[in-house]
């Protein structure tokens, strides 16, 4: 299979790969890339890390670093990313793709009048909304328009980003102002492509958490129905889904494209 937009040599970054949706990226990405290619894996879990890289393909570069994305400064996403570039640079890669991947789903047992605590909200906007945004800016400064690079931006969203769930105001909010985040430097960067992929609802520790914790109960009605008629789905299904969008390329940049979305 050969999707254009991650053929060729390819330097991928992909947050949020040491478990779940994020290190199937990594694996379903990895066969498509070219000789030459470089992928960048970050997360806090270094033995999940370690997991994932093992599970690519002897013929691409894997590097691996374990980071706290709520708390690295952009120097220091600075320099990990520049490490890993050493000493070829950014004009070594035809394309330049990067998958903002990693999350959290916060606290989902309260509703939004009981979200009374200010550190509590800076502390998961810094992981969800700020880090990806402030790693998106350091990433173009690599792969500016100079570098001549082909680049591609994925933000994994959410339909929790367009719809509201019922105790995940945490969640929702965040979600959305990523999303819009990402819509706004698509318009500002016609020549990157810009999606925004909406998984569906997938069988990782994420989904598992909600179905634990929610603390609305028709909310968690819906979510355990979820686990009881299985028809959560699995991450190759959603990353294989993700891979078809890619190939089709027939979206806007900046849009919104589920999991469920047909003509993708
Ligand atoms: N599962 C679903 O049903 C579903 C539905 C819609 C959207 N999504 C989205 O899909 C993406 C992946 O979620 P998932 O379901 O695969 O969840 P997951 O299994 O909980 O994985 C989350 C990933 O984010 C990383 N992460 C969390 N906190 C971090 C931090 N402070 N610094 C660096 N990395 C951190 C985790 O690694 P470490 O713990 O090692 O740091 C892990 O690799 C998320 O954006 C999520 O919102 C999921």
């Amino acid at each position: 299979m050969s999707v254009p937009a991650l053929s060729g040599r390819v330097f991928l970054l992909i947050t949020g790969a040491s478990q779940g949706i994020g290190r199937q990226i990594a694996e379903s990405f990895a066969p498509l890339l070219g000789d030459g290619s470089l992928v960048l894996l970050l997360a806090r879990s270094a033995s999940g890390l370690q997991e994932t890289a093992g599970k690519l393909s002897g013929k691409i570069k894997v590097h691996t670093v374990s980071v706290d994305l709520s708390t690295a400064t952009a120097d220091k996403l600075r320099d990990i990313i520049g490490t890993a570039l050493t000493p070829a640079g950014a004009k070594q890669f035809e394309k330049a793709v990067i998958v903002h991947n990693a999350a959290s789903v916060g606290d989902v047992s309260q509703s939004t009048v009981a979200m009374t605590d200010f550190q509590v909200w800076r502390d998961y906007y810094d992981l969800n909304v700020f880090a990806p945004a402030v790693l998106n800016g350091v990433f173009m400064e690599f792969f500016n328009a100079d570098a001549k690079v082909a680049r591609l931006v994925i933000n994994i969203t959410s339909k929790c980003g367009i719809e509201p769930f019922k105790s995940m105001a945490y969640y929702c909010s965040g979600k959305a102002a990523r999303e819009m985040f990402f819509k706004v430097f698509a318009v500002e960067y016609p020549n990157v492509n810009v999606l925004n992929y909406s998984p569906g609802p997938v069988e990782t520790d994420m989904l598992r958490t909600v179905q634990t914790n929610i603390g609305d109960p028709e909310v968690k009605e819906a979510f355990v129905q979820l686990a009881t008629s299985r028809s959560a789905l699995t991450t190759e299904q959603t990353v294989s889904r993700l891979v078809k969008i890619l190939e089709s390329q027939n979206y806007k940049s900046g849009q919104h494209v589920d999991y469920y979305d047909s003509g993708y």
